[in-house]
């Protein structure tokens, strides 16, 4: 695998790749990688020639009272589990690389749809931080395919957006939840879930999958079962961002004819803050 810290040393390289008529296959990643990021990477082999992932933290995204400073960095041990994966290149700029003239003056992307409600209405400034970088890395990249988890399905919706909307030339391609055995979906921040809390935080997939079942079986009382599952998730000791049922593709509360509904949440541990959703078709 070769490493790259900067933008010109990794275009250089990958210019030469695409002029033999190679595909490049593209998963940003802000590090701390788990099975869930390597099977984006073993996805990205399968239909591309070339597989690049990217490492960088980026704090746009982050607010002032977010973790960006304690989010874990565990290069060595990232670079490990790329090399095993089959990955191609690692580009791992660090904030002078990525933005040069500091963060306020940084030229910037909005998605106006989509981004101020579910984790946005709580994280304000987040998808705009995301969308940037991004951009900025795809710019970079320049990847004929980009690969993102269904687990930040907001995420998904709003890149997928971005580039309808921008006319960027990249297929958004996405890949299942990966679980712990309980069902925990796989995250960066659940190294923050304190042993006695462990057990317990099932509650926002158990939730989810009950409020989906409900559904699949007719119900329409939407606000009911968002209110239901949350008494279950408060029930259990944690505190509720939120949970809804949405339009898959709008992200909309969803209406009583929608055949594609996604029920998301997201609950905060003492020391977390975790997000679950799950998609259904009527
Ligand atoms: O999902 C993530 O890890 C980040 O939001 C991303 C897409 C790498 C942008 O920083």
């Amino acid at each position: 695998m070769k490493v790259f810290h900067t933008v010109s040393g990794l275009r250089d390289d990958l210019n030469k790749e695409r002029q033999q008529g190679l595909r490049v296959g593209f998963v940003p990643t802000m590090g701390n990688l788990h099975d869930g990021h390597l099977a984006l990477i073993k996805q990205a082999r399968q239909s591309n020639d070339v597989v690049v992932c990217s490492i960088f933290v980026n704090a746009l995204q982050f607010g002032l009272n977010e973790d960006w400073d304690k989010y874990p960095r565990t290069y060595q041990n990232d670079c490990d589990k790329l090399r095993a994966a089959g990955c191609d290149y690692l580009f791992h700029p660090d904030d002078i690389e990525m933005y040069p003239n500091g963060l306020d003056t940084q030229s910037r992307v909005i998605c106006p749809t989509m981004t101020d409600v579910l984790c946005g209405a709580s994280r304000p400034g987040h998808f705009e931080g995301v969308t940037t970088v991004v951009s900025k890395l795809f710019n970079i990249v320049q990847p004929d395919e980009a690969i993102f988890g269904i687990k930040d399905y907001q995420q998904l919706a709003v890149i997928r957006r971005m580039v309808q909307d921008l006319c960027m030339p990249v297929l958004i391609s996405s890949a299942p939840i990966h679980r712990e055995t309980d069902g925990l979906a796989m995250s960066s921040r659940n190294r923050y879930i304190t042993a006695e809390e462990r057990p317990l935080v099932t509650v926002l997939k158990d939730s989810l999958e009950w409020m989906a079942g409900e559904i699949q079986s007719g119900s329409r009382d939407f606000s009911g079962l968002e209110e239901a599952a949350k008494a279950r998730i408060i029930a259990a000791g944690f505190k509720i961002d939120y949970v809804t049922a949405c339009n898959s593709k709008t992200l909309d509360l969803a209406a009583h004819d929608d055949m594609e509904i996604t029920v998301l949440g997201a609950m905060f541990t003492d020391a977390a803050r975790l997000i679950d959703n799950l998609s259904i078709t009527l």
